[in-house]
Parts: C-alpha cells; sequence; structure tokens
C-alpha cells in the first residue's frame, strides 16, 4: 500500500508481494496456499491488557471509539505483543447506530444500554443513514493504522442487522432475546423495516472503512444462534445478505460469525460470506462439511480454554489445527471474543505455538 503526501492511501500496491493483500491471513481467507496458519483472536484489543485498561482508566468506552489516536493505540497494541497475524480495528458495535441517531451508552460491565428502545414504526425512522463524515474519526484511525500496521492487513467490522436489532429492541444485553423475537414473530414489517435500516447504516459502515484501507471485514451476528434455521432464513438472511453481498465488488475478504450458529453455518455461508466464523461446539471438519468447501473457516478454541493448565491449551491448538486441515483454508482464532481475565502471555503462547506446529506442517510437505 502506498501512501502520497496528501495521506491518501492508493489500494492498488495491496497485493505486491510481502503486503497486506499477500499476507497469510488475507491468502487463507482466499483459499490460497499459505507458509503458516494465520492466527488472531476476536477481541484482542481489550480488557485482557494492562496497557489498555491503562487508557481506559480515564476515558469512556465511546469516547475512546471516537478518538483516532486512542483507536489506533488500542488496535496496535496486541499486534505489538503478540505477534497476532491481524489488527482488529478497535471500536464497538454499536458506534455507527449511535452516529445514526440513537442515544445509547456502553456500560461498563453491562454492554450497550439503549435510552429509548426500537417499538414502534416511528422509532425505526429515528435511525437515520450515515455517511463518512458521522464516522469521520473511523476513517481517520484506519488511514492512521494502515500506515502504522505495514504489511499486517487491519480488519475492518461490523455489527449484523440481528444483533444490532437485539440491542435497540431490548434496550441492552438480552438472554433470551424474548422482546426482539416478539417483535419479530407479532410485526413482520416492522422488523423487516428494522432491519433493513440497519442493512444500510451497516453497509455505509463498512464501506467507509474499506475506502480508508482496511485489508478485510467482519460482520459480527454474534446472537443468531438464538434463532432456528427456518427463522434465521426468513428474518435474517435476506437482510445479512444485503450487507454482505453489498460488499461483494468491494475486494476484500467478507468474515460472517455467530455464537451458537451449529445448525446456521451453512446459511451464514449463503449470506455471501468468504469465511465462516465457528463457535467453539461445532469442530472445523464437521463445521466445513456444513459450510461447503468453498469457504474458508475461522475458529474456534473455547475462550474458557486459556484459562486452564498449558498442557490443556497445547492439546486443543493442536486438535483444531488438525480439525482445521479438513477446510480448503483455516484462520486460527478462539470461539467468541478473549475473555478479560486471561493471561495475555497465555495469548503469545499461542500465536507461536499455532505459528511452530503450522510451519512445521508445510515444512513436511
Ligand atoms: O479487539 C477487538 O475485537 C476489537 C474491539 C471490539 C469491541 N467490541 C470492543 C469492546 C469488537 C470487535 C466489539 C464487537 C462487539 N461489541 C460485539 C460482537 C462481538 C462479540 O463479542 O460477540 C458485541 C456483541 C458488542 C457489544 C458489547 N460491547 C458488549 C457485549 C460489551 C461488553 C460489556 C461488558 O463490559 O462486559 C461491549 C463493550 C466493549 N466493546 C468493550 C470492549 C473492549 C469493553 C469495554 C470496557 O473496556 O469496559
Amino acid at each position: 500500500m502506498t501512501t502520497d503526501t496528501t495521506g491518501t492511501v492508493a489500494r492498488d500496491g495491496d497485493s505486491r508481494p510481502g503486503g497486506p493483500a499477500d499476507s497469510p491471513f488475507i491468502r487463507a481467507c482466499r483459499r490460497r496456499p499459505v507458509p503458516r496458519t494465520p492466527v488472531w483472536f476476536m477481541r484482542q484489543a481489550g480488557r485482557s491488557l494492562p496497557e489498555y485498561r491503562e487508557i481506559r482508566a480515564s476515558v469512556p468506552m465511546l469516547e475512546s471509539c471516537r478518538r483516532p489516536e486512542l483507536v489506533t493505540e488500542i488496535t496496535l497494541q496486541p499486534v505489538r505483543r503478540h505477534g497476532v497475524d491481524a489488527a482488529i480495528l478497535f471500536s464497538d458495535i454499536v458506534v455507527p447506530v449511535a452516529a445514526a441517531g440513537i442515544d445509547l451508552d456502553i456500560v461498563p460491565g453491562t454492554g450497550p444500554v439503549v435510552a429509548e428502545p426500537i417499538r414502534a414504526a416511528a422509532d425505526v425512522e429515528r435511525i437515520r443513514p450515515i455517511t463518512r463524515d458521522d464516522v469521520s474519526y473511523v476513517d481517520e484511525a484506519v488511514r492512521q493504522l494502515v500506515v502504522e500496521l505495514g504489511d499486517t492487513p487491519l480488519i475492518g467490522f461490523a455489527g449484523a442487522p440481528f444483533t444490532l436489532a437485539s440491542y435497540l429492541v431490548e434496550g441492552g444485553p438480552s438472554r433470551t432475546h424474548a422482546k426482539t423475537k416478539a417483535l419479530m414473530y407479532g410485526d413482520p414489517e416492522l422488523w423487516h423495516a428494522l432491519c433493513a435500516r440497519l442493512a444500510d447504516v451497516t453497509l455505509a459502515f463498512l464501506r467507509v472503512q474499506i475506502e480508508a484501507g482496511v485489508s478485510a471485514v467482519q460482520l459480527f451476528d454474534s446472537w443468531a444462534g438464538a434463532l432456528s434455521e427456518a427463522d434465521y432464513r426468513r428474518f435474517v438472511l435476506p437482510h445479512s445478505t444485503t450487507v454482505l453481498s453489498g460488499l461483494a465488488s468491494a475486494g476484500v475478504p467478507r468474515i460472517h460469525f455467530g455464537v451458537g450458529t451449529a445448525e446456521l453455518l451453512g446459511a451464514m455461508g449463503e449470506a455471501g460470506a468468504d469465511v465462516v466464523g465457528v463457535d467453539w461446539r461445532t469442530p472445523l471438519d464437521v463445521a466445513t462439511g456444513r459450510i461447503g468447501p468453498d469457504k474458508t473457516v475461522q475458529g474456534n478454541l473455547d475462550p474458557c480454554v486459556l484459562l486452564a493448565p498449558w498442557p490443556v491449551v497445547e492439546a486443543e491448538v493442536r486438535r483444531i489445527l488438525t480439525q482445521g486441515r479438513a477446510a480448503p483454508g483455516h484462520v486460527f482464532n478462539l470461539g467468541h471474543g478473549v475473555l478479560p481475565e486471561t493471561d495475555p502471555d497465555v495469548l503469545t503462547r499461542v500465536v507461536a505455538l499455532v505459528h511452530e506446529l503450522s510451519s512445521r506442517r508445510a515444512d513436511q510437505g
């Protein structure tokens, strides 16, 4: 990637040998041969790192997402520390929703809390379309990061319509998603109007990140696993498809991830992903049977395993690398985000182990 005197990043240099588009992570997403299995961790930037907690001690979560210099520093922290194969932008799935005009906050220990939950057609109207100007801090942070990261790819991300709708309808985190499902079943028209609007916001948000230079995007549908496959196909798939297929010509790999999605893996792949994220409940060889032979899989170490003694971690890493060989491409990751109580040194050791084991495999031909 090249930067001119105005700081504009040109994507023409992307595919130079050794550049981000030629990195093990992007190659694995594209099902190309890799020198080693790439590894990064969902929520690698955050509360497991003392250097993150120090920054955040004096800055509220949403404010930290809106200050490009902090976004850049927090995004780089796990790359420096662990030597992961990709950085993920420090932000949150509710950032574009707040930019679209919804009054919300991220409450420590709770998560996103919405001042006036969305329950009626008039509420949906409160979600405005967003432009780059509404999220200029993200645009700026990505441009800085692409320069700082050099050959390490940067992953952009957004929340998928269902997971965003859940926070907006419930007003906060929910175990059952009861209000969300009540609206979905009770007023399908309103449900589809809400999700269509959220899909537009998400698509615009991801386009800003891609134009600023991210090398891949991940669409988080963290809570989609709450649905049956039939309901997922009827109420969610069309909207996630709007987002992912809307990026088909953008030239970056698209990752689609959810938790508890064993029954949905095939459908989530159909939404237009190049890579499907798998949680720890489904072995990667079984998952690839469900997703099909034309997609890379990402995952799937149980984040709780990182709290166990090292021999347990090592055995699990070996098992996952072996099962990942059934897929046409494998990006090593956790099955969900890093838990705050994780010892960061264990993450660093996992990166080294994944690299060591997968490079040795390549040496053996
Ligand atoms: O390193 C990274 O992965 C990038 C940062 C990132 C954050 N949120 C920062 C964050 C990413 C990718 C997200 C996505 C996100 N946010 C998701 C999808 C991924 C997933 O975990 O399923 C969801 C569902 C959210 C909503 C959200 N925001 C939750 C559930 C929480 C945790 C609440 C809590 O305190 O337990 C947040 C807050 C949040 N987002 C934190 C971070 C680092 C913690 C804030 C803090 O440091 O106090």
